[in-house]
Parts: C-alpha cells; structure tokens; sequence
C-alpha cells in the first residue's frame, strides 16, 4: 500500500520575522511542538529589514504563510500593518503575533501574556497582594511588563531608566506607571513587591546589572527578562539573599502559545522537558 502524499492545502507554514534573526528560539520552540502533535507544518526564521517590512506583513498570505511571530525591530510596524489588533497590542502600539482570518490580518501581543504567565507558573501567588513595583529599563519589553504588571492591579509602577525621558514614554502608555531616572531606584525599591529588570545588562556580552539590592524587600518577587545566562548575577544576588526568583526563559515559552494555537488549531503546553530542550541550548549561546 503507498502512502496518500501530503494535501499542499493541509501544509501550514508560520515563522518568526525579525532584522538581524540571529538567536531566536522560537523555531525550536514551534518545531518541537510540531513534532509533538505530529502536525503537517513549518516554522523558519525570516529575516525582513525594516523598510520592507510592511509590506511583508501586508502580503502574509501571499508569502505563503499563515501567521508570523514578530521580533525587534519589527513589532510596532507589525501593529501599523495590521487590519485588527488585540487590546493589549492596541494599547502599546506593538505586536509580536499575526495570524489571517481570511483576508483580515489580526496582530496581538502576548509578551503581556508571556511575562504573566510566567509569574504565575514560577511565582504562584505573586500578585496575591499587589503594590508598588519596579521596572528596570524603557524599551520594548519594559513596556509589556509594564502592561502586565498593571493588569494585574501593582500600583505604582515606577518604570527607572537611564535614559528618563524615555521611562516617562513608556508611563504615558501604562495607568499607574511613572518614569523615573536611575537615581530614583533605593527609593523606589524600598516598598517594591516585584523587581523585573528588562533592559539588555546582565545578558551574556553585556556590561553586568550593577545594582543594590540592600532596600528591596527580602519577601519580594525578581524577574530577570534576560534569559542568557539563565541565572543572572541580578537573580543569583536576589536569590542569596532570601527573594523568590524567576528567570526568563519562561517568558519566551509562554509568549509562544497563543500563536502555534492560531496557526495550527492546538494549543500546546509549556513542559519541563521543553525547558530543558531551549535551556540546554542556551548553554551554547
Ligand atoms: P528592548 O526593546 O528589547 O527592551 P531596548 O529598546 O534596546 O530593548 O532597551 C534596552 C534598555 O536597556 C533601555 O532601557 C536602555 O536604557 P536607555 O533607554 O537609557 O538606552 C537599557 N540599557 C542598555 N544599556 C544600558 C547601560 N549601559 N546602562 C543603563 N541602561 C542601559
């Protein structure tokens, strides 16, 4: 008996769509899925430099594609080129997952979704009794957390950045958050019941994080944004010291769920195992 070959109208192709694409871990994420369900599809790296981008994202379906993954530098032309946005990609003007519904590309943003979820599975109860936080940086994704941070009622947010002006952007777009410079953070730090570093220091080829943990609360909750290493000195420092730590693989992991659910009809589960897979690969980095 021969094997009937593969319907091409069965055959799903989604990727992720970034300038430079150079260590994303999202094609072994999706593929690993893929695998997992035994799914007729595929999942590339697709680097598109910016000024071809909207037109890109425009063409989705043309491409060949039924959905991307968006990454930086990408994901506020993402937004403009949408004909529909979730709220939460409406609200920061950003979106990091596309899918067409028929002809109507719908971008949402699941880093918010990514960054909470994440809490929930590694801190359960962190938001229990929320209060002031701490967001370290002003870029991207300052902005989710930020976001999520708010969704789930921390007030205030002080959002600290060397750059103040552009902490103070960021607050425009999230109630409850403030900008502030670098020399508000002892302060700030002080009542925090969440400390989330989401700027590039720390990250392996980066300069080092250097803060003082001395006022922060021992009882509150540390995420680090930054998932190479796995264990940053900011968490390493955190956790010596008596805090619940949370690393950020699982923000990558949990941000991928809803758009392998949109393009290929099943909603996955992040795994240990699928942790150990992108972890040990990070170790390579
Ligand atoms: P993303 O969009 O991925 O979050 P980004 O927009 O490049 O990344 O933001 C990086 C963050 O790291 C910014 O908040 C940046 O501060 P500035 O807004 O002042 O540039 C912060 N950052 C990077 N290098 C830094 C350094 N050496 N000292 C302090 N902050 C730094």
């Amino acid at each position: 008996m021969t094997a009937e070959p593969a319907s091409p109208a069965a055959f799903r192709r989604a990727g992720v769509v970034g300038w430079p694409l150079t260590y994303s871990r999202s094609p072994m994420i999706h593929r690993h899925w893929l695998d997992e369900f035994g799914i007729d599809g595929s999942y590339e790296a697709i680097p598109v430099p910016p000024e071809k981008a909207a037109a890109f994202f425009r063409n989705l379906g043309a491409e060949g594609l039924v959905g991307c993954n968006v990454t930086v530098p990408l994901k506020e032309i993402a937004a403009a080129s949408c004909d529909v946005l979730d709220p939460v990609a409406d609200a920061l003007q950003a979106a990091n997952t596309l899918w067409l519904d028929n002809t109507t590309l719908i971008g949402a943003n699941t880093d918010v979704g990514g960054f909470i979820d994440n809490l929930d599975a590694s801190a359960p109860g962190w938001d229990r009794y929320p209060g002031p936080a701490v967001v370290l940086g002003a870029g991207g994704a300052a902005r989710a957390v930020a976001y999520g941070l708010w969704l789930r009622k921390f007030e205030p947010i002080t959002i600290v950045n060397r750059t103040v002006e552009r902490a103070a952007t960021v607050a425009t777009l999230v109630q409850g958050a403030r900008g502030r410079g670098l020399s508000a953070l002892p302060e700030a730090l002080k009542d925090a019941r969440i400390l989330v570093n989401t700027t590039s220091l720390g990250m392996k080829g980066q300069p080092r994080l250097d803060i003082d943990l001395a006022p922060l609360p021992r009882d509150a909750v540390v995420n680090d944004v930054v998932y190479v290493p796995l264990e940053t000195e900011l968490l390493a420092t955190a956790r010596l010291r008596g805090n619940p730590v949370v690393d950020g693989l699982g923000m990558l992991l949990y941000q991928a769920v809803p758009g392998f659910n949109h393009w290929f009809g099943k909603r996955p589960s992040v795994t240990p195992e699928l942790r150990k897979l992108v972890a040990r690969s990070l170790e390579d980095a």
